[in-house]
């Protein structure tokens, strides 16, 4: 999923069960599949999984203000690492990138080598929620897409430790942009996100949080456009190949739909947050 889809990648509350029959090969075979493996069938090849763009990370980075010469930057949840190799080249730092499937991480490091980065690009297969790296190791923790599937106050609270002093905290965060959504968006995020908030009720909660909300930047629309047509024309692929249409909407398709439907209701922040 973008917003939802990758985010159940590699949660096995939400992946792992069966889900289905997809037919290949012209109805000839049926196999079982795992919304887990349709997603990766997905996501596979795509840039990236979920909204943004380099000019989004870029703008992220400036409202940061102040870094170190070489900051050292850790991207969780990297997928497939189009914002690490941002980060690595724009701020100069070190970036270590952390996902929990290691076809990203390959992608990645193919993809910091053909840039030149791969001396300052690192991957590592952990989970978010119980990072491997020692408490204030960083001066950037940077996580687009991706703190959702923890949820955004936990997110803050269990990687807060990883900030070094001065340390910032940057992430993107799906989000209500009215607090009366239509009934369709309603019921696609409550069962994707149950508890996706207002921008409002995300700042007040980083606040309550002891974090200072440093700056939000609301993500254009062109960050979904970008993101949603390379997903559909994957689908489309896939569904050409045979596999089962009902499958593919679940995974991906429902979450166009509901953009094209509802986009004016709900969006992607970007927060950069500082520790109090
Ligand atoms: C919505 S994608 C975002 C990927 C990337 N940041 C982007 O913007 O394109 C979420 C990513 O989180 C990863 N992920 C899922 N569960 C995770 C976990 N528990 N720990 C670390 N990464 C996880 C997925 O594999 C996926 O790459």
């Amino acid at each position: 999923m973008s917003a939802t889809g990758p985010g159940a990648a590699g949660d096995p509350r939400l992946f792992g069960s069966f889900l289905g029959w997809a037919t290949r090969v012209r109805g000839e075979r049926r196999i079982a599949v795992t919304a887990e493996q349709i997603f990766w069938l997905i996501h596979a090849d795509l840039p990236r999984a979920s909204p943004g763009s380099a000019a989004t990370t870029r703008l992220l980075i400036r409202l940061a203000g102040h870094l170190p010469h070489h900051p050292r930057v850790i991207d969780i949840g990297c997928g497939a690492g189009q914002t690490s190799l941002v980060l690595a080249a724009d701020t100069g730092g070190t970036v270590l990138a952390v996902d929990t499937h290691p076809a990203f991480l390959g992608r990645l490091r193919e993809s910091a080598l053909a840039a030149g980065l791969q001396d300052r690009i690192h991957t590592i297969v952990a989970s978010m929620r119980a990072l491997p790296m020692p408490d204030a190791c960083a001066d950037l923790v940077w996580a687009e897409g991706s703190a959702h599937l923890m949820g955004f106050d936990d997110a803050l609270a269990s990687w807060r430790r990883l900030l070094a002093p001065n340390g910032l905290l940057v992430l993107t965060e799906a989000e209500w942009t009215t607090p009366h959504p239509a009934p369709g968006a309603r019921a696609f995020w409550s069962a994707n996100y149950p508890g996706m908030r207002t921008i409002d009720g995300n700042a007040r909660a980083a606040l309550a949080a002891g974090w200072t909300v440093h700056a939000t930047y609301q993500l254009p629309d062109s960050d979904w456009s970008a993101y949603h047509d390379s997903l559909a024309d994957r689908l489309d692929q896939l569904r050409e190949r045979g596999f089962a249409p009902k499958l593919l909407a679940q995974v991906g398709g429902q979450e166009i739909e509901i953009r094209r439907q509802h986009g004016a209701d709900f969006g992607f922040t970007g927060y950069v947050l500082r520790p109090r």
